[in-house]
Formats: C-alpha cells, structure tokens, sequence
C-alpha cells in the first residue's frame, strides 16, 4: 500500500513537469505573443493615428537604445539582426541601465528561450 502511494506521488510530481516539456522548443508564435506581452510596452513605437495628442514616438527602452546606437542599429529590437540568444537573456535575467530584470515566475525559461527565438529568427521580422 505505501509503495502505491509512493509511486501516485511520484507521478503527480512529473506531471507538470512532462507537460512542460512536451511543448515545442523555441517558438516563434509563443515567442510573439510573450514579446509583446513583456516587452513591447517599453521596446514598442506608438503611432501617429491623426488624433490631437498623437505623434509618432518610441517607448523608453526604444528609445533608450536610438541614444545609446546613434543611428547604428535600429531602435527597435525587432528590426535588429546581431541579436543574440544568449544577450536577449542575460539582459533579461539580470536588467540592465534602466530595464528591470524579470524573475522566472513572470517569464519562465522556455518562454524567454521563445522570446530569444523570436528576437534571433533569421527572416524578415513583422512587426
Ligand atoms: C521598463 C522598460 C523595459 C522593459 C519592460 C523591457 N526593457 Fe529591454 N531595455 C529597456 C531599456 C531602457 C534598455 C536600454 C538600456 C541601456 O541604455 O543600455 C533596454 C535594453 C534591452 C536590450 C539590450 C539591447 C542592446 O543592444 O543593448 C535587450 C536585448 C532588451 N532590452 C530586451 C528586452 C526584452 C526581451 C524584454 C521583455 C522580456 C525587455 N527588454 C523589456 C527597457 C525595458
């Protein structure tokens, strides 16, 4: 009887983890969606819609980096080709200047390995 229960136990503990790990590495569209969710509202642009108020603007972390770049590389980190995996996550495990770090119960690993795959995906990138 206590071996049944030992191996239920067992099972319930690797269940979530077996579910974790059924779920596709490096998503392009979970990337997306997580992208936009955490970091678009600083990395973003907003749009000049014609309203009064309205103009064509960057979001802090853009805007940060057309200081920072000069010109060089575009504001946008979707418009960036010499991204890194391995930058992406490091700046967003550990922050940096003005950006805050995000702990792993905001943005898991798989979805920052997402976020990486997204930022470092060779072709044309929409926005
Ligand atoms: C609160 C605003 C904010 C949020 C949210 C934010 N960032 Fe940033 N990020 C910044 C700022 C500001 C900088 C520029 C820091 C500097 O001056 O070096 C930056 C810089 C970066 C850089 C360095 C680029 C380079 O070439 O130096 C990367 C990569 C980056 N952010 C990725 C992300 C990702 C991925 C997310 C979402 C998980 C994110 N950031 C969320 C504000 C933000």
């Amino acid at each position: 009887m206590k071996r049944v229960a030992l191996v239920v136990s067992l099972i319930a503990l690797a269940a979530p983890v077996m579910s974790q790990a059924a779920a596709p590495a490096g998503s392009l569209d979970n990337g997306k969606l997580v992208y936009e969710k955490w970091c678009l509202p600083c990395h973003g642009s907003r749009v000049d819609t014609g309203f009064p108020g309205t103009s064509n603007a960057l979001y802090p972390g853009a805007a940060a980096l057309a200081v920072k770049y000069k010109g060089t590389q575009p504001p946008l980190l979707t418009d960036r080709t010499n991204l890194t995996a391995e930058l992406v996550k490091t700046v967003v495990r550990n922050g940096i200047s003005a950006m805050p770090r995000s702990r792993k119960t905001e943005i898991n690993d798989a979805e920052l390995g997402d976020i990486a795959a997204y930022l470092t995906q060779k072709k044309p990138k929409s926005k």
